[in-house]
């Protein structure tokens, strides 16, 4: 039952992409890990510029699942259980790919960690970080001009703050209240070995 539902889920979400790009020989595999309003998204649609990638927003995502969601457990358990699931389905079809969610959690991240280990192919982690007063700004900001498909504010900025575990495994960082080119720069180069 369970496996029929991530699988159903996991369609979903593949038809809400559209149109996909051309496979390739050696797709990459790419995913942020930060606080709200650290830029993330920002950071992808920049990167995404460079390279061709399929950015998967979980804050779209979870929209296409839950149209209104409310942010529980058991809803952000389904939607990574499909959005795991899509993931190793669109890296083996040869797309490469921008997972652009929190990813705050060791035990989260380590799904990613397993899906590149099965697939033989290597992960780019990258940590997005800005200061908390840049943060708190741009949060007042983006909430104000509902120009994100995310709905989290300060408070959850703050929430969150205590979930946040340090990554076990080489990655690279960005503060995006800085030049973020060097940091693209380097991913370019790495995604294109
Ligand atoms: N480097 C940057 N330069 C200018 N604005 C940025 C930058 N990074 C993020 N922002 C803006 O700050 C807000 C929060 O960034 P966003 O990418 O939505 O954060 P996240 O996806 O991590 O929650 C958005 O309105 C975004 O456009
Ligand atoms: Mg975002």
């Amino acid at each position: 039952m369970e496996i029929t539902r991530q699988a159903t889920d996991a369609e979903r979400l593949l038809e809400s992409l559209g149109q996909l790009p051309e496979p390739m020989a050696k797709p990459v595999f790419i995913a942020v890990s930060g606080l709200p309003g650290t830029g993330k998204s920002y950071f992808c649609a920049r990167l995404a510029e460079r390279l061709l990638f399929i950015i998967l927003e979980s804050d779209a995502l979870r929209r296409v699942l839950f149209p209104v969601p409310d942010y529980s457990a058991e809803e952000s358990s389904r939607l990574f259980q499909a959005v795991h699931l899509l993931i190793e389905k669109l890296l083996k079809k040869g797309l490469s790919l921008i997972l652009d969610a929190t990813n705050l959690s060791e035990r989260n991240r380590e799904y990613l960690y397993r899906i590149a280990e099965r697939l033989g192919m290597k992960l780019i982690l990258v940590r997005v970080e800005a200061p908390a007063e840049v943060v708190r700004q741009r949060l007042a900001s983006r909430l104000k001009n509902q120009e994100s498909k995310s709905d989290a504010d300060w408070r959850v900025y703050q929430q969150m703050k205590s979930s946040v575990e340090k990554i076990r495994c080489q990655h690279f960082a960005v503060d995006t209240s800085r030049n973020i080119t060097p940091v693209l720069d380097k991913i370019v180069r790495q995604a294109s070995r």
